[in-house]
């Protein structure tokens, strides 16, 4: 019954990203409007389904588990889903739980998430500028997450971040950032902006800033040694020599890294999203609340993998945004 969960073009799925919630105490520009609306409470899965949804795919053959948002730790009594997945940890059945946060409620959580088995984070911090931290987040606050990344680092959490690259905004922070970043032994990835959500007032396009572009900016004072760690997704990985540090880049707009993806998305409804850049999804609660077995849920979860698209059509070589996807990113999670 349990065999690896295997898509039709032989992709073994061991990697499951799950948002916990929609909602987010940030409304970066690039991610979400002003006036967001989001899900009514009873459309989500429950802590105890949550946990259901995940023991299930960790029976399935994944191994690592990512928790996203919106912001997960803005989910009431979140720290319970991280303390139950903590028995998979320890038998061995998963490898990893890691999430992605905006860093803002770290201050409060980090001890209890180290505890719980978390050893890395990723925070997301796109300005070292407390103004234009600002302006991007409309709602953080740099202080609070700088104190954030400050207090898991404390606790022994090892900390990434992540940065997206936007033109006009953040291109005179690459070696601020970076530099800041190796101060602190804290890896590094850049993101290309990703045509989500509603275009709206943001014009994406000419915020677009190339991590070709941005490599090369690097390499005119650092010396860039490509690693071969591929993580099954859209990051490509170097050092930099003078430092040690490990940059990222994710590049799903000038990349085609799909052929290696290993992993699969969970809405905070139970919506299973088997590729980030289409629009087709099937739903996992209707299964799941259907019957106290969970073979109901483990027959949805097989079919929605056998019908894991080939690829994303994202495409920004047109002189316009093409394949572009209606839903925000923190529908489907970062
Ligand atoms: N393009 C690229 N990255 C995005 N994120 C949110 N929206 C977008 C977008 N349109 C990033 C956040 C965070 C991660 C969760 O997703 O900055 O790093
Ligand atoms: Fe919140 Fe992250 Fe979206 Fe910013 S990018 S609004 S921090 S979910």
């Amino acid at each position: 019954m349990n065999a690896p969960l295997i898509d039709p073009f032989a992709r073994v799925i061991s990697y499951l990203r799950l948002s916990v919630t929609d909602r987010c105490d940030f409304r970066c520009v690039y991610c979400m409007s002003e006036n967001m609306t989001f899900l009514p409470k009873k459309e989500l899965l429950t802590l105890e389904e949550l946990d259901r949804m995940c023991s299930t795919f960790i029976d399935m053959g994944v191994k690592k588990l990512r928790i996203t948002g919106g912001e997960p730790l803005v989910r009431r009594d979140i720290l319970k889903f991280f303390n139950g997945m903590s028995r998979h940890l320890e038998s061995g059945a998963l490898e990893e739980l890691t999430l992605t946060t905006n860093g803002s409620q770290l201050e409060k959580y980090a001890a209890d998430l180290f505890a719980a088995g978390v050893r890395r984070i990723n925070i997301s911090l796109d300005t070292l500028d407390e103004k234009k931290f600002a302006d991007i987040t409309r709602w953080g606050r740099l202080p609070q997450v700088l104190r954030g990344i400050e207090a898991a680092q404390a606790v022994g959490l090892k900390v990434k971040i992540n940065a997206v690259a936007l033109k006009g905004f953040n291109e005179d922070e690459l070696f601020t950032l970076t530099n800041w970043c190796a101060e602190r032994q804290m890896d590094l990835t850049f993101i290309e902006v990703m045509p989500m959500g509603d275009l709206g007032n943001e014009d994406r396009f000419g915020q677009y800033w190339s991590l070709k572009d941005l490599r090369a900016e690097l390499a005119t004072q650092f010396t860039l040694t490509d690693l071969p760690d591929r993580t099954g997704g859209p990051a490509r990985y170097v050092k930099i020599n003078e430092t040690g540090q490990r940059i990222g880049f994710i590049t799903p707009l000038s990349h085609n890294f799909c052929e290696s993806c290993n992993r699969v998305r969970i809405t905070c409804t139970g919506e299973i999203y088997t590729c980030l850049g289409q629009e087709g999804h099937a739903d996992l609660r209707g299964p799941l609340r259907q019957s106290e077995s969970n073979e109901p849920l483990e027959n949805a979860i097989r079919a929605a993998i056998m019908d894991k698209p080939k690829g994303h059509d994202f495409d920004y070589s047109r002189q316009k945004v093409d394949g572009q996807v209606s839903r925000h990113m923190s529908h489907t999670g970062g």
